[in-house]
């Protein structure tokens, strides 16, 4: 395979994770890293090895030869941010929730394709071994047919005027930092709900909780709880008519999955620790996607991103939650 010339947009928390399984992976060249401030692109660009830093993410796009960016910026930037990316013809890699809400992430979609660029929401999750185990176990017919979906994530998170977690401009609030990996664990195995129901407790013009229930026509249920100020235990339990899967603590990123009959006996455990930090599996998929020159993963496929914006979309409108920005 040959290197691929990556480049990163945004140098904050999730920026340095991705950048540690990016610098070990054979096959990426760091090629340019972009801030807002030059001296925290140049500080990034030391810490990691990236060839150039650059003062903009416009200079940036514009002028480095970077193939494929890792957006991680806040929510409410990714729109633009994108749109800059693939109108200067880089493939892109951006971080969840793709977009504010459905029809933004279908216009970056629509403009990727029109381009002929790359494009894939870094759903990590869906790409590490042991989620893909559990889709293994799921088509096998291991749990039959599933019935019942339970997966939270909450986790208590001091208020922060400053953090985009809690501004609305930034895009901030729960369901989007946090529900959408249960919402998006669900939408996988299920599909998409005959009914979405869901409330909200509001608070600094975003939620920091939620509850969401979705119903499916054959009976099916799905529970996702999502919260800053609580702790929830943030598993996920896949039910089905045969048994039953857990999914481990911090469901999203766990590295070991369970697999029981429905009377509780274990019938397997699939435990693969992380080779560097959990972000090597989107690398890899990205890497082989570009190999292939597909132009979306079949692991995260935008009808899917596109899906789930949509779910989130439904709650906000049932509480009556808007960005500044729509
Ligand atoms: N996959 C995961 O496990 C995971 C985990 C956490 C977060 N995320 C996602 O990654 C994205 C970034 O999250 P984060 O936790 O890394 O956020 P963060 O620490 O606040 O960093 C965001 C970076 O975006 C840039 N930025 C651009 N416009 C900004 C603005 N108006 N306000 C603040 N920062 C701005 C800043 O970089 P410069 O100053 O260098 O321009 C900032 O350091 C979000 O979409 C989040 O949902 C994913």
């Amino acid at each position: 395979m040959k290197k691929y010339k990556w480049g990163v947009i945004g140098t904050g928390k999730i920026a340095h994770t991705f950048a540690t399984a990016l610098k070990h992976n054979e096959n990426a060249q760091l090629c340019g890293v972009a801030s807002r401030t030059a001296d925290k692109a140049e500080a990034f660009a030391k810490e990691f090895g990236f060839e150039k830093s650059y003062g903009s993410y416009k200079a940036f796009a514009e002028q480095s030869d970077a193939e494929i960016v890792y957006i991680a910026t806040p929510m409410a930037s990714h729109y633009d941010d994108a749109v800059l990316c693939l109108e200067n013809g880089k493939n892109v890699l951006c971080e969840k929730s793709l977009t504010l809400n459905a029809d933004q992430t279908k216009q970056l979609f629509a403009l990727a394709k029109e381009k002929g660029l790359f494009f894939m929401e870094a759903m990590w999750m869906k790409c590490r071994p042991v989620y893909r185990k559990m889709k293994e176990w799921i088509a096998s017919g291991m749990i039959g047919d599933i019935e019942y979906i339970k997966a939270d994530f909450a986790n208590y998170i001091p208020y922060d005027p400053n953090d985009r977690l809690f501004r609305d401009d930034c895009g901030g609030g729960c369901l989007l930092d946090l529900g959408i990996y249960p919402l998006t664990l669900a939408h996988d195995l299920l599909g998409m709900p005959d009914e979405i129901i869901s409330n909200a407790h509001m608070r600094y013009g975003v939620d920091i909780s939620n509850s969401i229930i979705l119903r499916y026509k054959n009976g099916a249920f799905v529970s996702a709880d999502n919260g800053f100020e609580v702790q929830l235990s943030n598993n996920a339990v896949i039910s089905g008519s045969k048994g039953y899967i857990i999914l481990g603590n911090w469901f999203h990123c766990t590295c070991e999955g369970t697999l029981y009959s429905k009377d509780g006996t274990e019938i397997e455990k699939f435990i693969r620790p992380d080779d560097i930090n959990g972000y090597e599996y989107e690398v890899d998929e990205v890497h082989s996607c570009l190999e292939k020159g597909a132009l979306e993963s079949s692991l995260v496929p935008h009808s899917d991103t596109i899906e789930v914006m949509e779910i989130m979309d439904e709650c906000r409108r049932q509480w009556g939650m808007k960005f500044p920005e729509e």
